[in-house]
């Protein structure tokens, strides 16, 4: 289960040589967690083991951007974003993940690997007002259609920019 855990507004900032590194089962179950991840979040390796990935969930990112990141995954396509993550107290930190299918000898997908390094001041100017806008069109949707609906705001708009989600994000 996860805990309550009540955000406060506290940033806990990467070093630009920290990198946060997991592994997942297929469900997002984390199987690794690195040093840095448990520094960072503030978990125990004990905390993080077969847990699900939405333990560093935080409320302020929109569901769509999780509908994407599987949407992808299930593509067996890798996937980037910028992910506004909660550690154990509560604080906030911001990273950009690359997240690829993790392959066994036979190329079977068997889980999930994601790499997280500090992002840059710029990119998350744009991205945390999207990501406002997207949890306001959550919010209108309602908890049914939330993730389409935002996710479909979001594509509308990269179209209408004529750009690419994949272009959009590594080129902030
Ligand atoms: C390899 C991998 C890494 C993930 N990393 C994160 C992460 O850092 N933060 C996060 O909120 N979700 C992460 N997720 C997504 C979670 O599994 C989950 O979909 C998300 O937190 C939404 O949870 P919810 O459906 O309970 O709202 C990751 C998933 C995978 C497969």
């Amino acid at each position: 289960m996860k805990p309550r855990i009540t955000p406060t507004q506290q940033e806990i900032a990467l070093s630009d040589d920290d990198i946060i590194v997991s592994k997942t089962d297929l469900t997002g179950r984390i199987t690794y967690a690195n040093r840095a991840f448990m520094r960072i979040a503030n978990f125990s390796e004990r905390d993080l083991m077969n847990q699900q990935h939405n333990i560093v969930r935080h409320p302020d990112m929109p569901r769509g951007a999780f509908k994407l990141l599987w949407d992808t995954l299930k593509a067996e396509r890798e996937f980037f974003a910028y992910v506004k993550n909660m550690t154990s107290e509560g604080h906030y930190y911001w990273v950009f993940a690359n997240i690829t299918p993790d392959r066994d000898h036979n190329g079977k997908v068997v889980g999930y690997f994601s790499v997280r390094r500090k992002p840059q001041k710029a990119a998350l100017q744009v991205i945390a007002p999207l990501y406002q806008e997207m949890l306001e069109v959550e919010r209108r949707a309602g908890p049914a259609s939330a993730p389409d609906a935002s996710l479909r705001f979001v594509q509308d708009k990269l179209k209408s920019l004529g750009t690419t989600y994949d272009r959009f994000i590594l080129g902030l």
